[in-house]
């Protein structure tokens, strides 16, 4: 049980970043819509409005903020847990990851509002499961892809586990929170 519970802080720790994206595109998005207000053939439009520019852009740079608090705090503590991982200290490496997962987690977002207009899902209306693990998924992506030494070396399969079985739930607590401070319209 401890060891479980281990793995899911250790997980959120290393994931935090992509999980601060979301929740800043939510705080301060708003304005032009990245598809420009085109529309597909089944005539829902190709993201939605709720996919704008400045909440991509304040996702990503929320997630870069937090990053570096953490990167800050890993350096005051733990140096040599960077090395092990063959950083001589918090440099331009650690920068890559967390470009890698807050872009990959907001393309996550932005891909699940492509797949639910394609379905002729309007925006808004749910998507179980993608709607909660899009960021997740998108960020391990690009990790897959620019960093496949990090997935596999630092967060491994016991925290990609835990983190799949207890995101959903933390999505959800969030968004709920997110819906009572009047910045989401539904609370998923
Ligand atoms: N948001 C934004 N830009 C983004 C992502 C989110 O401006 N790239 C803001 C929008 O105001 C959006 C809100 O955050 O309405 C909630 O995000 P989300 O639930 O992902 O979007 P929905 O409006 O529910 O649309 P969808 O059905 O496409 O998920
Ligand atoms: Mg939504």
């Amino acid at each position: 049980m401890e060891e479980l519970l281990l793995a899911l802080a250790t997980g959120l720790w290393v994931m935090f970043t992509a999980f601060v994206a979301g929740p800043g595109a939510v705080l301060l998005g708003g304005g032009p819509p990245i598809d420009g207000g085109r529309v597909g053939s089944n005539g829902q439009r190709l993201l939605g409005a709720g996919k704008t520019w400045r909440g991509l852009l304040a996702g990503i740079v929320a997630a870069l903020l937090v990053g570096c608090l953490q990167l800050l705090a890993l350096g005051a503590t733990q140096a040599p847990l960077l090395s092990d991982f063959g950083f001589a200290s918090v440099g331009l490496g650690f920068m890559g990851i967390l470009l890698l997962l807050g872009v990959g987690s907001m393309a996550g977002d932005v891909l699940k509002s492509y797949i639910k207009r394609r379905l002729g899902r309007p925006r808004g209306a749910p998507l179980p499961l993608a709607d909660q693990l899009d960021f997740l998924l998108g960020a391990w992506l690009l990790l897959a892809l620019g960093a496949p030494w990090f997935l596999v070396g630092v967060i491994g399969w016991q925290h990609a586990v835990m983190l799949l079985l207890f995101t959903p739930g933390l999505h959800r607590l969030t968004n709920i929170l997110g819906y009572l401070l009047g910045r989401k319209q539904e609370p998923w």
